[in-house]
């Protein structure tokens, strides 16, 4: 496993993230297991949200902690704020209020004093950064949050809360893989005519890579919103030709090539895996020691039918 440093302590965090969103409806002896297997492979980090099964995936890895006391301990604990979700409604909401509310809801549930790392989980179109600046100060003052980032934000919001914020933003997390890359398409077709020239994220990846932001890939193993996994699947079958002839040269697993091609972007990466699996893990785990030339990257990226100018 390779690690990073991160946030404020610099602490030395994998660049393997274990991701907790499908772990609400498992028991706690099976999610205990999993974060057990996780640290076994070099995986200390774990990523959460409040809203990860209306609060279950939290309260069941705060049973895991009371249960484990040493584990908490261990591992670096990331949650997220944001995503209201009221009866059938959802929105977005980062007022000063909900952002500590949220917070101090999470704590409960997880069953612990502070996350080591909370994340904006999405942009909330009404945000004001002296609101959001003011939460911050509030949660790190009384302990209960010691970094501070954000999700699927671009660099221009990142920018607007910068003015105010008393804490750099350690991280943004935005889906990116073999199979969803329009960060990369943008930066690769500048002004050209064509749809992979339209900038959707206004550059996130080189404004990470400027600030020393970690990039924190979700849905690594996905393609399209949720659509599935490409590993195997018939709608891929170049893209799996080529993970699987790397994998083969390499003496390693298409899913480890396939989170190794994230990870060799050259900012501060980090990748969440999903797998609930704890025989996956290992093999995840070992896509951080894969070294992927320029040529067998461009591979990847050109066999999901992505062009070059
Ligand atoms: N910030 C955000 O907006 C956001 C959004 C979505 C997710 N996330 C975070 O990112 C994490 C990962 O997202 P994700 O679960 O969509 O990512 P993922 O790792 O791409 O997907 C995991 C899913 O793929 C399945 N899978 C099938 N074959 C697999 C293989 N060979 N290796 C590994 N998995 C395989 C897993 O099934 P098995 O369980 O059977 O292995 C699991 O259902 C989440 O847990 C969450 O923490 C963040």
């Amino acid at each position: 496993m390779k690690f990073i440093s991160f946030g404020k302590e610099k602490t030395q965090v994998s660049q393997i993230i274990l991701g907790m969103m499908r772990t609400s409806e498992m028991t706690t002896k099976n999610v205990a297991d999993l974060v057990k297997a996780s640290l076994d492979c070099g995986i200390n980090f774990l990523d959460t949200a409040d809203c990860y099964g209306l609060g279950k995936a939290e309260s069941v890895l705060g049973e895991v902690f009371a249960q484990n006391a040493e584990l908490r301990q261990k591992v670096f604990l990331q949650s997220k704020c944001g995503i209201r979700v009221d009866s059938d409604f959802t929105w977005y909401d980062l007022s000063k209020e909900h952002i500590v509310n949220a917070v101090n809801a999470s704590l409960s549930r997880l069953k612990t004093d502070h996350l080591d790392s909370l994340l904006l989980h999405r942009p909330d179109a009404l945000m004001e950064p002296a609101e959001i600046a003011q939460a911050f100060e509030i949660l790190h003052r009384e302990g209960k949050v010691l970094n501070f980032g954000v999700s699927n934000m671009n660099p221009f919001q990142m920018e607007m809360l910068r003015t105010e914020l008393p804490f750099e933003i350690v991280a943004d997390q935005v889906q990116l893989s073999c199979a969803f890359t329009p960060m990369i398409q943008a930066g690769v077709n500048v002004n050209l005519a064509n749809d992979a020239a339209v900038m959707r994220d206004g550059g996130i990846l080189n404004y990470c890579q400027l600030h020393q932001i970690a990039v924190q890939s979700w849905s690594s193993l996905q393609f399209g919103f949720f659509e599935g996994t490409f590993l195997g699947s018939e709608k891929f079958p170049q893209l799996n030709a080529v993970l699987n002839r790397i994998a083969e040269e390499k003496k390693t697993t298409a899913a480890a090539v396939a989170i190794a091609w994230i990870l060799r972007y050259p900012a501060k990466m980090q990748t969440v895996v999903g797998t609930t699996k704890i025989k996956r893990l290992a093999e995840i785990a070992q896509a951080t020691e894969i070294n992927l030339s320029k040529k067998e990257w461009y591979e990847i990226y050109l066999s999901v039918g992505n062009t070059l100018p």
